[in-house]
């Protein structure tokens, strides 16, 4: 038999150039599909090598695994929607922190040497954290299970006592003390058991308003779990290594720039229960005030300046066409047009971003939080699009669950049109006091029918 063995590394190290060109290019929007087929083309090549392997076995089970999880992966990917993308990144990304805590678990019963083992259980411990923690995100997001903070008294104290028992009993996997009369197969489950229960812990108490932050910071974790689980089998797997670090350190990248744009630290995300006080019960003052779609479209034609402050309801309502259309009506007749991205607006980092490209609005029309802020005093009119929490004052008020988060200054415009169908809240649950200033008019509705209304009233002017 020909030994192809030696072909193993050679392509893990093309695969891993596969990768960094993949990672690369998902840094921009117009080439990010290009950096998924080149980061899944190395992943195709890595695991079909992987199979070169000397002296493998249990091939059957392996395909058998393969098919499933790939099947499953193919359809649930494919069917859904843009909106359920959230959680199905924390369901896949919960995956990859199983599957790194699972080959731990092989790995320390195998394990050789001290070093290799220390390694497995750091990589054991933060992949079962990432799996349980990140499943809780999926089932919170998914509304399957309370979004707001879910808390006790001692939580934390509980908390740190289930990592402190994590940490120990896998450190008796490591040392199994001599007088101690079962050897490490029988400290694997227990150290498992607590890792996950710690993962699930640690995410309860975590509000619907941080799960973007938590979700990149599972990502990273899991990145780091396969990283670390790439060398506790000896001779080290430089795939597994060098993919793991580039997800490690792109997922400690996003946490710190979604972090950022909440205005949180990561301890506070992490410790802080955001969202959990409830609402302070300050009074709101005025009413709702609806207004018709070719009410609006007097309003815009008599504008010299309109910013469009779109959020998830856009994503509900695939309104970015139609948005477009409104948009190049308005630039037709000279109005000025920009567009006000808030960096957790809709339902993902970037969601925004990729549904107006989609629709073909230019980058140039972009602006994030800090740039347009300035803007809105002076603006005619702001279309505010299916937004709700990025756009809440209350975030300005001290007592309210949302305070400090920076949001879209919106009502210092002129005037402030929202797009929305009905009394429904936003994410964080919180009521929205720009829905009754004196210079809001609401359109009721879904956004693509009143957003097309207006198209239509308007090129009748
Ligand atoms: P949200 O606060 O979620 O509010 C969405 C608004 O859209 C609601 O007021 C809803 O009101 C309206 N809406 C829903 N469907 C609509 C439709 N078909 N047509 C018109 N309006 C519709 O939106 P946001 O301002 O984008 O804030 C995002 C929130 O999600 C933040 O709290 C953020 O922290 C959180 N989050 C973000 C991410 C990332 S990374 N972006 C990830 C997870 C969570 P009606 O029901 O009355 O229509």
């Amino acid at each position: 038999m020909i030994d192809v063995a030696w072909l193993i590394d050679p392509i893990y190290i093309v695969t891993i150039f596969f990768f960094i060109i993949g990672m690369y290019r998902m840094s921009h929007p117009l080439t990010a599909r290009s950096g998924i087929v080149w980061a899944g083309a190395a992943m195709l090549i890595a695991t079909l090598v992987t199979f070169l392997t000397p002296a493998l076995s249990n091939f059957a089970l392996m395909a058998i695994a393969i098919v499933i999880g790939g099947g499953f992966g193919y359809f649930a990917a494919k069917r859904v929607p843009m909106t359920g993308m959230p959680q199905m990144v924390a369901l896949f990304n919960g995956m990859g922190g199983g599957a790194a805590a699972a080959i731990s678990a092989v790995a320390l019963l195998g394990a050789a040497d001290t070093t290799t083992s220390t390694l497995a259980i750091i990589g054991g411990l933060i992949g079962a954290v990432s799996f349980s923690g990140s499943i809780i995100a999926f089932l919170k997001l998914q509304g399957w299970l309370r979004p707001r903070p879910i808390t006790f008294p001692g939580q934390q104290i509980v908390n740190m006592a289930i990592l402190v028992l994590a940490v120990l009993s896998g450190a008796f996997i490591l040392f199994t003390p001599a007088w101690l009369p079962l050897g490490v197969a029988a400290y694997l489950p227990l150290f498992f058991v607590l890792a996950l229960a710690f993962g699930v812990l640690m995410t309860l108490p975590i509000g619907g308003a941080d799960m973007p932050v938590v979700i990149s910071m599972y990502n990273a974790f899991t990145g780091l779990a396969v990283a670390l689980d790439g060398f506790s089998f000896g001779t080290p797997n430089y795939a597994m290594v060098v993919a793991g670090i580039i997800v490690g350190a792109a997922g400690s990248l996003l946490t710190l720039q979604m972090a950022k744009a909440m205005n949180r630290s990561i301890t506070n995300v992490f410790f802080g229960a955001f969202g959990a006080t409830e609402e302070d019960g300050a009074t709101i003052q005025g009413s709702m005030k609806p207004i018709e779609a070719d009410d609006v479209a007097v309003m815009l034609a008599y504008a010299n300046k309109v910013i469009v402050a779109p959020g998830y309801g856009m994503a509900v309502a695939q309104a970015q066409q139609k948005i477009k259309e409104l948009a190049d009506l308005m630039e037709s007749r000279g109005i000025t047009v920009k567009f006000a991205i808030h960096p957790v607006a809709g339902r993902m980092p970037g969601h925004m971003n990729v549904l107006l490209a989609e629709a073909g609005v230019a980058y140039d029309k972009l602006f994030d939080r800090d740039e347009i802020n300035p803007e809105f005093t002076g603006t005619d009119v702001v279309l505010v699009i299916g937004a709700n929490d990025t756009v809440n004052p209350a975030s300005h008020r001290q007592g309210s669950p949302l305070y400090g988060m920076p949001v879209l200054d919106v009502e210092q415009a002129k005037n402030v049109i929202v797009l929305k169908r009905g009394q429904g809240r936003g994410f964080a649950g919180i009521e929205n006091d720009l829905f009754y200033r004196d210079n809001t008019r609401l359109l009721y509705g879904d956004a693509q029918e009143t957003v097309a209304k207006i198209v239509s009233a308007l090129k009748k002017l």
